[in-house]
């Protein structure tokens, strides 16, 4: 197993590791570490199905079953594909690229669960020859690039996490009814404390309000802070390669897709989400 450092703050790249025959004990405790270090692990070619990406995955904790209204729902998988069956691009209107779309804004998987995602797992199937990237942002490098009194005034505070909020601006008919009452608004900390590695900042595009402020205050403070995640050393930008594995850290990083560049092409990714084991209320 080879292993090279990838963006200034976050991102570590794993090449010569078969994860259909390599792993152990040892291999699954040393990407932990590494997951834990630098947020972002991008294991190189890993031919996998569905299945073997869930045996995998399951080597760090328990899956999340996806959610109503999304492809894969009920299912250990969740499918990023902007094409049907048939292998015609859908329309943009259709559901499938208007989730696309939403991918598309900073974001943090399941941080509208009560006790959101830990870690994800992204891989690449099908991916178009210009643009449809992945950028990876360290939440600990924007937390730390705060000034102090800007880290007083947020350090305590509560956000709320609506998946309905953020969805809602891509398309208002995105979320239907069911999902709605399925995946009420949760409280998060916005501010959120790794033993080892330090404070980070937990905010997103499910975020809707923070806790106890006015709308428009609460909006201000949000879009004050969201200016320092303005920073190209804060952020790792994959260009994927056909069967790259990524891991990333929920609760360290945002993630969001880039567009695709020019004529649309096909996209297929395959992600599995570990569940995480506590809210970050406590
Ligand atoms: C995801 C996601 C971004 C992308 O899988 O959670 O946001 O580039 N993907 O497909
Ligand atoms: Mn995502």
């Amino acid at each position: 197993m080879l292993i090279k450092k990838l963006g200034t703050n976050l991102g570590v790249e794993i090449s010569e590791l078969n994860i259909k025959k390599d792993v152990n004990k040892n291999i699954i405790s040393k990407i932990v570490d590494l997951l834990s270090e630098f947020s972002v692990v991008v294991i190189r070619a890993q031919n996998i199905n569905n299945e073997e990406h869930i045996t995998f995955s399951e080597l760090f904790g328990n899956l999340e079953f996806t959610k109503v209204g999304t492809d894969g729902s009920g299912s250990k998988v969740i499918i990023l594909r902007n094409f049907a069956e048939d292998g015609t691009i859908l329309p943009v209107s259709d559901r499938q690229r208007l989730n696309n779309l939403a991918n598309q804004v900073w974001h943090s998987d399941s941080s509208f669960k009560e006790i959101p995602s830990k870690t994800s797992i992204l891989s690449a199937k099908i991916i178009p020859n210009n643009g449809g990237n992945t950028d990876f942002l360290s939440m600990r490098a924007v937390y730390k690039s705060l000034p102090d009194e800007l880290k007083n005034k947020i350090d305590s505070k509560i956000c709320w996490h609506d998946y309905s909020f953020g969805r809602s601006k891509i398309d208002p008919g995105l979320v239907s009814k069911n999902e709605k009452e399925k995946l009420p608004p949760v409280k998060q900390r916005m501010v959120l404390t790794n033993k080892r590695y330090g404070k980070s900042l937990y905010l997103g595009a499910h975020c809707s309000k923070i806790d106890g402020m006015g709308k428009k205050e609460s909006a201000e403070l949000l879009l004050e802070l969201n200016t320092y995640f303005d920073n190209k050393s804060f952020i790792y930008s994959h260009v994927w390669k056909p069967y790259d594995l990524i891991m990333w850290d929920n609760r360290a990083v945002l993630h969001r897709a880039t567009p695709i560049i020019g004529e649309i092409q096909k996209r297929l990714m395959v992600r599995t989400t570990i569940a995480g084991k506590s809210s970050t209320l406590f």
